[in-house]
C-alpha cells in the first residue's frame, strides 16, 4: 500500500511512558492539526476483543475485531477525552494498564497490524496530523514531513505513568508499573513485525528532565524549520 496523500504528517513514535501522548496533543493543538493515538486503537481492539470472548491470542479473531471496530473519538467540554466503542463509554477502561498490556499482545500479530493500517492512514487529512505512537514514522506515515523519537529514563517514564493513573483515580504501585513499563518496552522491541524502533530519518528527542513546555518548543521549532 502506498502513500499517495501530501497533508503533512509529524509522528511522534517511542516507549510507554516517554509523553508522546501529551507532546502529540500539544503540538497538534498548537497548529490546529488532527491527531491519531494510534495506542488507542490497539488499546480499543484487545479490549473489543476481551468484551466479544475472544482470546488475545486468537491472530484470525483479533484481526476480525481490528477490522470491524466501532470507535468514536470524542471530547469534554473541559478538552479531556472520551472514547466509545460499540457506544459504550469506555474512556477509564481504555487507559487501563490491563488494556495496555493488551494492546500490546495483540499489536504483535501482523493480520491486526495489517487490519488497522487503513483506518489510521485515513486520519491524514489537512490542515495536518500529528500521529503517535511506535511505528508511524516506520511503516505508517513513512513519508512524514517531520519524525521524532521520544524517549525518557525507564525511572521517569514509570514515575510519570504513575502519576497519570493516580491523577484518574487508578492505584498501581511504582515497582508493579516498572516492571509492566520493561515487559512493554522488551515486546514491543522484540517483535519481528513493526518493532519499536527509530526511523533512520527521525530526530531523537530524550525529555528526561524536561518540562513539557520545553519538549513542546523543541518540537515547534522544529515545525518552522520545515517552512523557513
Ligand atoms: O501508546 P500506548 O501505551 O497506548 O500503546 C499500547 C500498546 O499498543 C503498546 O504497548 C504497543 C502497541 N502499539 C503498537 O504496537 N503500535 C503503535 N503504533 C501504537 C501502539
Amino acid at each position: 500500500m502506498t502513500e499517495t496523500n501530501t497533508v503533512p504528517v509529524i509522528t511522534i513514535d517511542g516507549p510507554s511512558g516517554s509523553g508522546k501522548g501529551t507532546i502529540a496533543r500539544r503540538v497538534a493543538e498548537a497548529l490546529g492539526y488532527h491527531l491519531l493515538d494510534s495506542g488507542a486503537l490497539y488499546r480499543l481492539t484487545a479490549l473489543s476483543a476481551e468484551k466479544n470472548g475472544i482470546s488475545l491470542d486468537d491472530a484470525e479473531g483479533v484481526a476480525a475485531i481490528a477490522l470491524g471496530l466501532d470507535i468514536e473519538f470524542d471530547s469534554n467540554e473541559d478538552g479531556s477525552e472520551r472514547i466509545w466503542l460499540s457506544g459504550e463509554d469506555v474512556t477509564q477502561e481504555v487507559r487501563k494498564e490491563s488494556t495496555g498490556a493488551g494492546a500490546s499482545t495483540v499489536a504483535v500479530i501482523p493480520a491486526v497490524r495489517a487490519a488497522l493500517l487503513q483506518r489510521q492512514r485515513a486520519f491524514q487529512m489537512a490542515p495536518g496530523l500529528v500521529a503517535d505512537g511506535r511505528d508511524m514514522g516506520t511503516q505508517v506515515f513513512r513519508s512524514a514531513a517531520l519524525k521524532i523519537f521520544l524517549t525518557a529514563s525507564a525511572e521517569e517514564r514509570a514515575g510519570r505513568r504513575h502519576k497519570q493513573l493516580k491523577d484518574k483515580g487508578m492505584g498501581v504501585s511504582l515497582a508493579a508499573l516498572s516492571r509492566d513499563i520493561e515487559d512493554r518496552d522488551r515486546r514491543d522491541s522484540e517483535r519481528s513485525v513493526a518493532p519499536l524502533t527509530p526511523a533512520p530519518d527521525a530526530r531523537i528527542l530524550d525529555s528526561s528532565g524536561q518540562s513539557i513546555e520545553t519538549v513542546t518548543n523543541t518540537v515547534l521549532g522544529w515545525v518552522a524549520d520545515l517552512y523557513s
